[in-house]
């Protein structure tokens, strides 16, 4: 169940209904998938085979084409990082820059953790969307963003993309970012 924290105030937000009302409220759209669908092999497993990736793609290929029916998505794919991962310092810092998108963001994620850092609305600023196993986000379009690990340093995803000019980050520069 992922869990809130607004930057500014330190306040945190945890419990699905209060999750689910703040991330609303931000535009940020917020649903679950059941990881324990997942083969237990792959529940903790972070480097992963093509067939790995097309298991997993298979287990949740109900929610995926869900979603992507819902919402436009036309590809998808899966991203695994880990320590095993080439470069990971490197890209975790090319992935830490407060950015934007021409289309939405979307993870599912299906192993590992993760943390969205969102920028809401004016009173509320900077937040961080912590995610675990079964948290389905998708940051809108042009809201400024960025992804990180958490301690553990490891996750995979599920992503969906309508096209793929909409994943460019474009840098967004922001004196108002803490
Ligand atoms: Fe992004």
């Amino acid at each position: 169940m992922a869990e809130i924290r607004i930057r500014n105030s330190g306040e945190r937000i945890t419990g699905e209904q209060n999750v689910r009302f703040f991330l609303d409220r931000q535009n940020v759209l917020y649903e679950h998938w059941e990881a324990s669908k997942l083969p237990e092999s792959l529940r903790n497993k972070f480097t992963l085979t093509d067939e790995d990736k097309n298991k997993i793609l298979s287990t949740f290929e109900t929610e995926i084409t869900d979603l992507a029916g819902r919402r436009g998505y036309k590809t998808w794919d899966i991203i695994a990082l880990s320590e095993s991962t080439p470069n990971l310092d490197e890209l975790l810092q090319k992935f830490e820059q407060v950015h934007t998108h021409t289309e939405d963001e979307v993870r599912a994620i299906t192993a590992g953790r993760g943390i969205f850092i969102i920028k809401g609305d004016e009173q509320t600023g900077y937040f961080d969307v912590e995610l675990e196993a079964g948290d389905v986000i998708s940051v809108p379009e042009t809201q400024p963003h960025f992804f990180t690990l958490m301690d553990n340093r490891q996750i995979v995803a599920v992503r969906l993309f309508i096209e793929p000019a909409g994943w460019v980050a474009q840098p967004f520069d922001d004196p108002a970012f803490v």
